[in-house]
């Protein structure tokens, strides 16, 4: 399976432009130190600051090594929408993912499956690679809803498009009682979710679509969790939270992830 790997740190409402760009740097001196070794492993990396932070850690990242991340944008080029980001403003400084749907923008902006499906609509049209979010509240997963919730959001979110454009999307699991509880969800069951995703992706796209899609899992990840959860056949990264506010907690997630690709490359040979 040639998957990727991606490692993504969302860093949420956190950080000035210039605390951004610190910890970007350190990112990057930290890969070409402590990380220097797995140079030929890492996985894909992607960090995502605030939007007023976009630019400048645009102009610190300089080894190509790490990609830049949106945490959320308008699906209309441009017009007289106050507040909203528009995507050829993330493309024009180098911004090549977006997440898309987040748990907190569902459950505090008001954002349903058809609006995130217009951005993941968007982003494909501008070619920045869609990070969506699926997952379910505790209330959902107390009442055996997971599945069904997770299927919803990945129907909804990827409507109307055909199995030519989806081979860039990325889709999260984040179950959302995961989310900076510091409970993570157990790596079998993340895998199992991560599988279904997978499933009913290639029930809309197609089987080798299906075996192509990056699946990541999100919530509460952390360097002592990332080494169980990159064993799992179906989860093929992750997606940070708090953990990727500091170099040092996520230079080690980096490294799972680069764990992950060595294996992988291993299991090919
Ligand atoms: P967390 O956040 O790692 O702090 O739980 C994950 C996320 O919201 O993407």
């Amino acid at each position: 399976m040639g998957r990727k790997t991606i490692i993504a740190g969302n860093w949420k409402m956190h950080k000035t432009a210039s605390e951004a760009v610190d910890l970007a740097q350190a990112l990057e001196s930290g890969l070409k130190s402590d990380l220097a070794l797995l140079a030929d492993h890492l996985p894909q990396i992607v960090i995502c600051p605030t939007f007023v932070s976009l630019g400048d850690v645009a102009k610190t990242l300089q080894s190509g090594r790490i990609a830049l991340g949106a945490q959320n944008m308008d699906h209309r080029d441009s017009g007289a929408y106050t507040g909203e980001i528009a995507p050829p403003m993330l493309t024009a400084i180098k911004v090549s993912h977006v997440i898309i749907g987040h748990s907190e923008r569902r459950q505090y902006f008001g954002e349903t499956d058809q609006s995130v499906n217009l951005k993941v609509k968007a982003a494909l049209a501008h070619k920045l690679v869609p990070i969506l979010c699926v997952g379910e509240t505790l209330e959902q997963r107390e009442a055996n809803q997971t599945d069904d919730v997770v299927t919803t959001q990945v129907k909804g979110g990827l409507a109307d498009l055909d199995a030519n454009a989806v081979s860039n999307v990325v889709i999260a699991y984040e179950p959302v009682w995961a989310i900076g509880t510091g409970k993570n969800c157990d790596a079998q069951e993340a895998n199992r979710v991560c599988g279904l995703i997978r499933k009913v992706f290639g029930g809309m796209f197609g089987e080798s679509q299906a075996q192509a899609l990056p699946v990541l899992y999100g919530g509460s990840v952390k360097a002592s969790t990332i080494e169980e959860q990159m064993q799992q056949s179906d989860i093929d990264g992750a997606l940070v939270g708090g953990a990727a506010l500091k170099a040092e907690e996520f230079l080690p997630i980096i490294k799972g992830g680069a764990g992950r690709v060595q294996a992988r490359s291993l299991a090919k040979a």
